[in-house]
């Protein structure tokens, strides 16, 4: 960061900006009030660093009610938020017209109404790319952990049930030469598929509205998909339409055989109608990573053995959460500086 002609030049990655002090030529002239960003909860260093280039960062050591970020945003330049806080018109009101932008920590978003955003001229971002490698990952970590009962396996050993080897002891299903359907080609979905050659899976895609072709792979209805897939993974935003896509209806379209992953958002899934489908084995098992109501786990799922529950970990590696800050307090800063945003979301 310069000085410059009674500027403060600050470059950051490819973008140079000044103007947050007004010009000091008037020998003695006080800069004028910082801008101030509110940033939800403790994120890396290299973030904070970004920030504090072009302003003040108030970042609480312990989470926020609802309640108190609306009294800790007002007259804030920017917001800096998780998935798990809840930006609402009554946030966005409780901040005032000094608010330019909600730079969410996250590449789903369905926690910001962004239409009231939009509508008090407030710039609403997210973090994609970043942690689709990430989360393709962790989709195949839970695809094996399922199919070859891993987490059963473990919790078994731990127990001291573990008798010895045999035949026919905890069999799982082999992925080799069958099908995974991937519901949403967005970059995640297509990530997933990206990776399904390397355990000789062929993939079948749905997508209500894709956005790239993807040739090499075979776009099949919702249902189709449902009534031949092996492994059905799920990976579509969460929105009025996807709101418990996957009902007793859908299940009881799947393969008995068929298994079950989520690492999209919960409610995506009707857990009700899981914990029925699966006990009643009409698909052999499920793992999930994110939850209706998280971080509250619907109770018949955690006595099913033909489950592997994860705490919502898809994009939890140090590489990926400080890619992901960062990139969100890119974005802060590109706002405040009057360009625009890297990474914006539509209504
Ligand atoms: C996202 O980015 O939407 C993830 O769910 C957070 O890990």
């Amino acid at each position: 960061m310069a000085k410059k002609r009674g500027q403060w030049l600050v470059t950051l990655g490819h973008s140079s900006f000044r103007g947050f002090y007004r010009g000091t030529r008037g020998r003695g002239k006080a800069p004028v009030a910082r801008l101030g960003v509110l940033v939800t909860r403790r994120v890396p260093a290299s973030a904070t660093a970004l920030l504090r280039q072009i302003a003040d960062v108030e970042m609480p050591e312990t989470a926020l009610t609802h309640d108190a970020l609306r009294q800790r945003i007002a007259g804030k330049n920017a917001l800096m938020c998780l998935m798990i806080d809840r930006i609402d018109a009554a946030v966005l009101d409780a901040a005032g017209p000094s608010l330019k932008i909600v730079a969410n920590i996250a590449v789903g978003y369905d926690n910001i109404d962004v239409v009231a955003a939009h509508a008090r001229g407030v710039t609403v971002t997210n973090t994609p790319d970043v942690l689709t490698g990430a989360t393709a990952e962790f989709t195949w970590a839970l695809i094996l952990a399922i199919t070859r009962r891993i987490a059963e396996g473990d919790r078994l050993v731990r127990r001291g049930d573990w008798k010895g080897w045999a035949l026919d002891f905890m069999v799982g299903t082999e992925l080799q030469g069958k099908q995974l359907g991937i519901v949403g080609a967005g970059r995640i979905g297509r990530a997933v598929a990206a990776r399904a050659d390397a355990f000789g899976m062929r993939v079948v895609l749905h997508d209500d509205a894709p956005t790239e072709i993807e040739s090499r792979f075979r776009f099949v209805p919702f249902d189709e998909l449902l009534n031949t897939s092996d492994v059905v993974s799920l990976h579509v935003p969460l929105g009025p339409k996807t709101r418990h896509l996957i009902d007793r209806k859908a299940l009881a379209r799947m393969k008995r055989t068929a298994y079950l992953i989520n690492t999209a958002r919960g409610p995506v899934v009707d857990e009700e109608a899981l914990v029925w489908a699966l006990g009643e084995r009409l698909i052999a098992g499920a793992a999930l990573d994110v939850y209706e109501r998280e971080p509250q786990v619907q109770a018949g799922l955690l006595t099913l053995e033909n489950i592997v529950l994860t705490p919502h970990l898809g994009s939890a590696t140090r590489e990926t959460r400080t890619a992901m800050t960062e990139l969100a307090a890119r974005n802060v800063v590109a706002v405040l500086s009057g360009q625009s945003a890297l990474t914006p979301v539509a209504n």
